[in-house]
């Protein structure tokens, strides 16, 4: 299922930025130097098929990706207007640094971020965790949007 939200909606989160600060992470776009980095960071902590999706947020200028930095390395990424323009995602927080508030600040530096590029709506395309999404920004599921753009994909593990 595809979800939908509403970009209008949304505001920065004074308390959410404070909480970020306080364990010392930094919620930024990446820049095209960090290109490598990140991208071999996703494929060896989540997969290669996000990975890829990461390399084409590395090729719109500015990037599309953001990024959480913790001691100067990756504990997060998001990305938006990879797989479909509008579209929200991947996004990912390392294991051992979730529930600290980082994947809702980088979803929400990024809706930020699409509704600047001039976006009214985002798209999270086949979504997992729907209750994150929900909860933190009021996503709300899209009907009929199975299949979604990310059917069929070659699968090299069949
Ligand atoms: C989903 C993910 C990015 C959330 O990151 P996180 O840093 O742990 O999330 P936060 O700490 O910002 O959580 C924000 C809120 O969402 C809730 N939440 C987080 N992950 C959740 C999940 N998987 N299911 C339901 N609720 C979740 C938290 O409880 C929290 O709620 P609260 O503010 O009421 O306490 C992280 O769990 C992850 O990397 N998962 C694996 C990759 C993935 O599924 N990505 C999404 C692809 S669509």
């Amino acid at each position: 299922m595809d979800y939908l939200v509403n970009l209008s909606l949304l505001s920065p989160d004074p308390e959410l930025d404070a909480r970020i600060q306080g364990a010392a992470v930094t919620i930024r776009r990446a820049l095209a130097p960090e290109l490598e980095l990140v991208t071999r960071w996703v494929r060896q902590t989540f997969n290669a098929g996000w990975s890829s999706e990461t390399t084409v947020a590395f090729s719109r200028q500015p990037t599309s990706c953001f990024m959480a930095t913790r001691d100067g390395g990756l504990v997060g990424f998001a990305v938006y207007d990879s797989i479909a323009r509008g579209f929200f995602g991947p996004t990912g927080v390392d294991e051992a640094a979730r529930g600290a508030g980082i994947g809702h600040a980088l979803l929400l530096a990024t809706l930020l971020d699409m509704r600047v590029m001039g976006y009214g709506y985002a798209i999270i395309g086949d979504v997992g965790p729907s209750e994150f999404y929900e909860r933190t920004v009021g996503a709300t599921q899209i009907p009929d949007s199975e299949p979604g753009v990310y059917a069929g994909l070659l699968n090299t593990h069949p």
